[in-house]
């Protein structure tokens, strides 16, 4: 099977956690948008979504899905996203497509949280993925050099700027052994509005696509 088609086994499996005439949560990227092409067929049945990104939210118009704004949704009880790596906690590194903040809103605010990924998103160890900093423009320069303390590389995404006007520092060679400590001490920097580590609030399902099929993975 290629990636595309593990993709979309995961995506459709993620079916079977949405609520009927409930509010779903959207999330962003490569895996998500497959999710959004299955949520279109059984969109009658729902009472419409949240969306992570302005990426999503224009894939969710564009078939004619509603899209509420999340200040005026009482709950979502369930929030479908993809991810970068999955480690055996179903802790996750996210932010590739930039689009972490409003990611980790939406992963907060749900009552479940189902992750899918296909195979090679799996990991023991999260880090060989460069992590995602979402940062203040202007205190790129002071980021930088405190991530640089806590021993990672971190890069300037040239020309990339998020929904939220913001800019995001790809961190390379973090050997993330404790990721909610991480998570925490990078939160704290002055001038980050979030990072890709979603540890503190992981995952509650994965969904992993392999040559044998969906494995669903809960703790
Ligand atoms: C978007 O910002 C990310 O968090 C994505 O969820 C993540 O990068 C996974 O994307 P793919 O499904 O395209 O691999």
């Amino acid at each position: 099977m290629t990636q595309d088609e593990l993709k979309k086994a995961v995506a459709k499996k993620a079916i079977d956690y949405v609520i009927e005439g409930e509010i779903v949560g959207v999330g962003t990227g490569s895996t998500a948008n497959f999710f959004i092409d299955y949520l279109a067929e059984i969109k009658g049945r729902i009472e419409g979504t949240v969306a992570s990104s302005e990426a999503s939210k224009e894939r969710l118009q564009s078939h004619s899905i509603p899209v509420y704004d999340l200040n005026v949704v009482d709950r979502v009880p369930v929030y479908v996203d993809g991810a970068d790596e999955a480690d055996p906690n179903l802790c996750l590194i996210k932010g590739g497509g930039g689009a972490l903040t409003r990611e980790k809103i939406i992963a907060d605010v749900a009552e479940k949280f189902i992750c899918i990924a296909d195979a090679s998103k799996n990991v023991k160890v999260l880090g060989q993925f460069p992590l995602p900093v979402e940062v203040v423009p202007m205190a790129r320069s002071h980021v930088a050099r405190e991530l640089v303390k806590l021993g990672g590389d971190p890069v300037y995404r040239d020309g990339f700027v998020t929904d939220n006007g913001n800019i995001i520092l790809d961190v390379h060679n973090m050997q993330i052994a404790k990721p909610v400590e991480l998570e925490e001490k990078i939160n704290n920097i002055v001038g980050v509005v979030t990072n890709g580590l979603f540890a503190r609030r992981s995952a509650d399902v994965l969904l992993l696509g392999g040559e044998n099929g969906v494995e669903t993975i809960t703790l």
